[in-house]
């Protein structure tokens, strides 16, 4: 079993878009896939709602142990792709992490999965907490989106930073640009910078585009929706990138 995330200290940057073409993605070439949505904005479900994902379940009994994750799973919203849906109570996941020592890693909670999943995709909530040090744990990749500008950039640094000091394996992170507007002269100095910017930056790069607005309309994945357009062209890319990285 392999893991990947989707991570942002931002909202609004494209992390749930991407977690949820990537995991459609894997899930369609064979992959049998779980796909978490931890944000208790539960925006992943809206994405998918063509795939009718139902409602989620209070997380108390999984943090403690006294559920196992295969409670909270809805199997095979599409062929393949698995999905843990947020609840509102996934808001004090962090302060349980923190605070809770009955609390279990998101590590532990995973593990019994090991043997049927093959790849796990985490869609992030934004913010910097105990959540995001389990999250750069357990993943094998974290894919952090950014949006061509100075203000991402800075935010960007910042991280890199915490999770250098932290030991928390900055090799595993991977920025990729998106909502790239190439008629703004900024977005094309930055993105042009991409391999000097970063040490391992993802080459994939995903245009700003009123197909993914309409991800959330239409409750369905960019394969299904608009298999031809531009961005689902950058998010394939992206899943060659993250398969050839992982070897899978
Ligand atoms: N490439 C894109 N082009 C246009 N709109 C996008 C793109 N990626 C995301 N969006 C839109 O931006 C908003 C935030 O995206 P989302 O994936 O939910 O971000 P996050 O999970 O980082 O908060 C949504 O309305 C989404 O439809
Ligand atoms: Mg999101």
């Amino acid at each position: 079993m392999r893991t990947i995330a989707f991570y942002s200290p931002k909202g609004g940057v494209g992390k749930t878009a991407s977690a949820v073409n990537i995991a459609y993605l894997a899930s369609s070439c064979g992959f049998r896939t779980l796909l978490w949505d931890l944000d208790s904005q539960g925006s992943a479900s809206f994405y998918l709602s063509g795939g009718k994902p139902g409602e989620g379940k209070k997380i108390s009994k999984l943090l403690e142990g006294r559920a196992p994750i295969a409670d909270f799973i809805e199997e095979d919203v599409y062929p393949n792709l698995d999905f843990i849906p947020a609840h509102k109570s996934f808001r004090n996941l962090d302060i349980r992490l923190e605070e809770d020592e009955r609390s279990l890693p998101l590590k532990e909670m995973l593990s019994p999965l090991a043997e049927e999943t093959s790849l796990v995709v985490l869609d992030c909530p934004p913010g910097q907490s105990r959540l995001t040090e389990q999250v750069l744990k357990v993943a094998d990749l974290v894919y952090v989106p950014l949006v061509p500008t100075w203000l991402s950039l800075n935010s960007w640094k910042q991280f890199h930073e915490f999770v250098c000091d932290k030991k928390l394996g900055a090799k595993k992170l991977r920025p990729f640009f998106t909502l790239v507007d190439r008629r703004k002269k900024l977005h094309r100095e930055l993105i042009e910078q991409n391999s000097k910017l970063f040490d391992k930056p993802s080459k994939a790069m995903i245009p700003y585009s009123s197909a993914v607005e309409r991800m959330g309309e239409e409750g369905l994945p960019l394969e299904l929706l608009s298999p031809r357009s531009q961005p689902a062209i950058s998010y394939r890319q992206l899943w060659s990138e993250t398969r050839a990285e992982l070897r899978i």
